[in-house]
């Protein structure tokens, strides 16, 4: 009996650590190297699960969603580095800035790019993650593509998520196309893959296209898009020097010793299987008008 308590238990522990949520009695961790941080003995990480193989719900056989992803599982490794409890804050892409500036959080691992403007927001930590751009479209208007330089036609209708780096591209490369703004990375890719949408393409990492065409064959990735700050970074409270040196050093060690590229095979297995891009509703479960993967 006491063995199938603790197996539940145990269970129970694993679950709420790949929710990234805290179970309550679990409380502050022990602060291994006594960092300032937003609440003592926490690891306050804020999101945008949207954004599948970085950060998204995995679900399981019933439809509970849990987060998951290599930048979720990096969050855990480093707060686990830190002796630091992770708590993670899940919001839309677009908030996370404002966030930052606010410094209520004390990371934000989003599949940021180290954009030089977001510097007055938040530090960067050393790239841990090459991602690339791309211009995507869906299979039945692949056609009115054949390069970057072939987006930019006022004929056409063109998405990026809000508060990215993306909205740049699409206006540097495609000037004269009518840009809409969405913010969910989801929202996005639904609107293109529906049949008579008269969105024509989007700009959107690399990776999450890619892990978007495993499940939906139809989107269609045109080609990949020149941007000059390549590479993810973990945002990192503005001027909080110890905890970005000792996020470096975590996330470094992740890096070199293997565990990383773990991470990102995780995260891809699970973006192929049962997923939820996008926020929850207040009771935590998958909105229900919401086709999940
Ligand atoms: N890399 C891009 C940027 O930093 C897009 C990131 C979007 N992330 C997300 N979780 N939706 O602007």
């Amino acid at each position: 009996m006491k063995k199938i308590i603790a197996l539940v238990l145990s269970a129970i522990m694993v679950l709420a650590m790949f929710a990234g949520c805290t179970p309550d009695q679990q409380g502050p961790g022990k602060n291994t190297y006594n960092l300032d941080t937003v609440k003592e003995g926490y690891l306050t990480v804020i999101t945008s699960p949207d954004y599948a193989p970085y950060e998204f719900y995995a679900l399981d056989k019933d439809g509970n969603p849990s987060l998951a992803g290599f930048d979720m599982a990096l969050a855990q490794y480093i707060a686990d580095y830190l002796g630091l409890t992770l708590e993670v804050v899940p919001m839309s892409f677009d908030g996370i800035l404002g966030e930052m500036q606010l410094g209520k959080a004390d990371l934000a691992l989003a599949g940021l790019s180290p954009d030089p403007d977001r510097l007055t927001a938040m530090d960067f930590s050393d790239i841990y993650y090459e991602g690339k751009q791309a211009f995507v479209t869906v299979a039945s208007k692949a056609s009115q593509f054949t390069d970057l330089a072939s987006t930019n036609n006022a004929n056409f209708t063109i998405a990026a998520q809000t508060g990215t780096i993306q909205v740049g591209l699409a206006e540097q490369y495609s000037p004269n196309a009518e840009l809409i703004q969405l913010t969910a990375a989801t929202d996005i890719v639904a609107e293109l893959l529906k049949g008579n949408s008269n969105l024509d393409g989007a700009y959107i990492e690399w990776d999450v296209a890619a892990a978007y065409k495993v499940n939906y064959p139809d989107l269609h990735i045109v080609c990949e898009v020149p941007y000059d700050q390549e590479g993810n970074v973990i945002g990192v409270k503005k001027n909080n020097t110890d905890l970005l040196n000792y996020v470096n050093e975590a996330l470094n060690k992740c890096v070199d010793e293997g565990t990383f590229a773990q991470f990102v095979a995780t995260a891809l297995e699970q973006a192929a299987g049962d997923n939820y891009q996008g926020m929850l509703d207040p009771d935590g479960k998958v909105p229900s008008s919401s086709d999940a993967e």
